[in-house]
């Protein structure tokens, strides 16, 4: 039998990527060493941790546990601060494109972070997180405010020129996720990536009978197999109201290749790998470019553009 060969590259917006799979913030991308082994994989891109203004060491520990069907955190936050990830990167000699995360725990630190990520080469694109759910006593995040965004939005297109992608919550009605669109639809953004962790998870460990993370009395964000519906929901729905030129990164519960195929179905133009990169290590990105590989294989594709966004309706 002749094996035709599988081509996984992918492009968000004008940003081309050898493989279509790359690592979710959050995970594993903190350190020199992290990052290092990141720049070394067989990832399409490297994507930093969320990071602030100056270094944070985040919530009180255990601030991550995980089971079989998901994973459930309150970080908090901790990472170097945005000057460490900008030297790390000036450093290192690399075609691979870099994603930098910032999360600004205020809109006035969003501006900061990224006009200085606009005076670094580097970085190919920046992944605008306004999302994250596990900052104590913070403000409600701006991807749930459909007020403020739009002239937060405004105010960095002013002065940015470099690819900006946004990073946003679940939603889980179809009006909120239309009415985000419209508003995204009005700006120059590069790509969304959908979705962050699920806000306020509880899991329980009943022979102790007691929470398994100390932050916020145990509720944090939760992520891996079991919430892949709403990922996919939220992807799909983004990609029938947004323009057509900006791209989505799917994030959300995989942890094989026929996960990935189904991010990639609904519209997605990449992928992300949170709680399984974190349980299997930087080994995953191989196994599951093999098994995606195997995958299109078997349903006689070639490309993801034979397939990305084509999801049916059951007849
Ligand atoms: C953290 C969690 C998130 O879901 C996120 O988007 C950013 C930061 C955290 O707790 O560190």
């Amino acid at each position: 039998m002749i094996m035709k060969k599988i081509d996984i590259s992918s492009t968000i917006n004008r940003i081309k990527l050898s493989s279509c799979i790359m690592n979710a913030s959050g995970v594993l991308c903190s350190t020199d060493q992290e990052l290092s082994n990141l720049l070394n994989s067989s990832t399409g891109a490297v994507l930093t941790k969320s990071c602030t203004s100056i270094p944070r060491k985040g919530n009180l520990k255990p601030r991550y546990f995980e089971w079989n069907m998901g994973s459930i955190n309150s970080m908090g936050l901790p990472n170097f601060g945005i000057d460490f990830y900008l030297n790390f990167l000036e450093k290192k000699k690399t075609k691979k494109p870099i994603f930098l995360s910032i999360s600004g725990l205020s809109i006035e630190e969003n501006f900061f972070l990224i006009k200085k990520a606009n005076l670094y080469s580097k970085i190919t694109a920046v992944e605008l997180n306004l999302s994250c759910p596990n900052i104590i006593d913070n403000e409600e995040e701006l991807g749930y405010n459909f007020y403020k965004i739009s002239d937060f939005l405004k105010n960095i297109f002013k002065f940015n020129k470099k690819p900006l992608g946004i990073k946003l919550p679940p939603y889980f009605k179809d009006k909120h996720i239309k009415k985000m669109a419209l508003i995204l639809n009005q700006f120059p953004i590069f790509f969304v990536t959908c979705i962050n962790s699920l806000p306020n998870g509880i899991f329980i460990d009943t022979k102790t009978e007691s929470t398994v993370i100390k932050p916020k009395k145990g509720f944090g964000g939760i992520g891996g197999p079991i919430i892949k519906p709403f990922a996919l929901a939220n992807i799909r729905k983004f990609y029938t109201y947004l323009r057509k030129d900006i791209s989505i990164i799917g994030c959300g519960g995989i942890s094989c290749g026929k996960d990935i195929f189904e991010h990639i179905l609904c519209g997605a133009s990449a992928v992300q790998i949170g709680t399984q990169l974190m349980k299997e290590g930087i080994s995953v990105f191989e196994r599951l470019e093999k098994e995606f590989t195997i995958f299109l294989q078997k349903k006689n594709y070639t490309s993801i553009n034979n397939f990305k966004g084509n999801l049916k309706s059951f007849q």
